[in-house]
């Protein structure tokens, strides 16, 4: 999510299921931005006549209306291109939850700002990884974004800042954490090679892996959900037996 457009949502979804898939992790991208979908142009898909609103209204399965691109075998359920009247995301949490059981990993690319269907995809998630640049425009509105994830008790991993040159009046990692109360997650760099992939439609950590932006999203990519993992992963049978025992005898 982010507060401000254009920040690099997007092309931070790509690129994580991106470098899922180079793993071999099963993951799919659900692009639920309904106005302005990006997904399936940023990685060159073809038009589809099934999208998200189709499935979201319960005309389609999600099975059928997913995309899979051809040079990584990424798999993305896209957003109609097309306009739709009256499409809403209310229905989100029950398509996430029914793709959840078919894929590991179910990455959210949302619309940004506090637009209704925000809410929605707050509904519809464990957890929230915010996007700003590191300007104080873009930082008080991600700080916005982080409130709203607080109230609705949805926990926020934390903030990703993009788009980062060094420039001496950029905002820091310290100032940005103190202004969002967030950890940062990581800074990724202003680079060419990601406007050079879009144009190509392939992820950068696929068209220029060795890219200062591409190392910096791999590296991300892998501790992100390395460590979400062992914070999802429910213990065993037995742990829960004995974490009950320890419980009844203390
Ligand atoms: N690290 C980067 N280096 C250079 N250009 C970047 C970087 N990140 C994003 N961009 C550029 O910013 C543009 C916007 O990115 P993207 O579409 O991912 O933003 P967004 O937050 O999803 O936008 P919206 O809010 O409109 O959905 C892209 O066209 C891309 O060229
Ligand atoms: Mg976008």
């Amino acid at each position: 999510m982010s507060g401000r457009g254009g920040v690099g949502k997007s092309i931070l979804a790509v690129n994580l299921g991106a470098v899922l898939t180079k793993r071999g992790d099963k993951n799919i991208i659900i692009d639920a931005d309904l106005s302005n979908p990006s997904i399936g142009l940023h990685l060159g898909l073809p038009y589809s006549a099934i999208g998200l609103q189709d499935v979201l209204g319960g005309q389609r399965h999600f099975r059928d209306a997913i995309l899979v691109h051809p040079s990584t075998g990424m798999r993305v359920l896209p957003s109609s291109l097309k306009y739709m009247r009256g499409a809403s995301l209310r229905n989100l949490a029950r398509v996430v939850s029914e793709v959840g059981r078919a894929y590991e990993f179910t990455i959210i690319d949302s619309p940004p700002g506090l637009v209704e269907d925000v809410l929605h995809i707050l509904d519809a998630c464990d957890e929230i990884v915010v996007v700003t640049t590191p300007d104080v425009p873009g930082v008080s509105s991600a700080t916005k974004i982080i409130s709203l994830c607080k109230a609705s008790k949805k926990r926020v991993r934390g903030v990703i800042v993009n788009r980062c040159t060094g420039a001496p009046f950029e905002l820091t990692v310290r100032e940005i954490e103190s202004m969002t109360e967030a950890p940062v997650l990581v800074r990724i760099p202003e680079d060419r090679t990601i406007p050079a992939s879009i144009s190509m439609r392939i992820p950068a950590v696929y068209y220029a892996p060795d890219s200062p932006a591409s190392r910096k999203l791999g590296e991300f990519a892998m501790s992100f959900v390395e460590s979400g993992k062992h914070e999802f992963e429910r213990p065993g049978l037995i742990m829960r037996l004995v974490s009950w025992i320890k419980r009844i005898f203390s």
